[in-house]
């Protein structure tokens, strides 16, 4: 399973490149509103700083939603690095733009996934990546990581290729839960990756390890 940082922040995507365990990045704009980034020069310099960090699949967002003007950005995207993946809503003109750049070697993630049906329409346009957004799922009071397993399922069974993204990721059970339902690659928050470090039998043990060190060589 791929890992990857879902963050415009460029200390949290060093921190987690540092950690020597990254795949990639995604991105989208409220994360790079969060960080400040405006304006179509610096947002498409702030790309090119990520891929600078990682060298892995970058996942860059369109702004436009009417299919002319999303093929437009995502080529100008696309050209920024070869790492860069655009990302697609999952609308009409969406699916559209997908299999437009299929047809033109250009690499997707479709974002705003939320159902199995968007799934299949996605996979069959031809999406490199597919991002179910299992935090929002929950919110809703449905189960997020049970649509990650239903849409690995039908895929497996339709020999899909696609791979699935678990997105909107909150804590690290649900990295856990997304490995466990079939995920290809997880997006996280860097807490989240942080979080799986942590168990207080480690602690506890390191700390014993280290007193019984310390006594049998003073
Ligand atoms: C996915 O690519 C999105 O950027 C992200 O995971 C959305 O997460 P959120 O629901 O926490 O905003």
């Amino acid at each position: 399973m791929k890992f990857f940082v879902d963050t415009a922040n460029l200390d949290q995507i060093k921190e987690a490149q540092d950690l020597g365990i990254l795949d990639g990045v995604t991105t989208n704009p409220s994360l790079m509103a969060k960080e400040g980034i405006t304006g179509e020069a610096n947002v498409r310099n702030h790309y090119k700083a990520i891929c600078e960090i990682v060298d892995g699949d970058i996942s860059a967002e369109v702004i436009a939603t009417d299919f002319d003007e999303m093929i437009k950005e995502g080529k100008a995207l696309a050209d920024l690095h070869e790492n860069i993946v655009v990302k697609v809503p999952m609308t009409k003109d969406g699916v559209k733009a997908i299999r437009w750049f299929t047809d033109h070697d250009i690499r997707t993630n479709c974002t705003l996934v939320f159902s199995a049906g968007q799934a299949i329409l996605a996979a069959k346009a031809g999406a490199t990546y597919l991002s179910p957004f299992i935090g929002r799922v929950d919110d809703m009071n449905w189960d997020g990581v049970d649509l990650i397993a239903q849409i690995a399922d039908i895929y497996t069974i339709q020999g899909f290729q696609t791979e699935i993204l678990a997105a909107s990721i909150r804590n690290p059970l649900h990295i856990v839960r997304a490995a466990e339902a079939g995920a290809d690659v997880v997006t996280c928050p860097l807490s989240s990756i942080l979080g799986l470090l942590k168990h207080p039998l480690t602690d506890i043990g390191l700390a014993k390890f280290l007193a019984d060190h310390k006594k049998a060589n003073s």
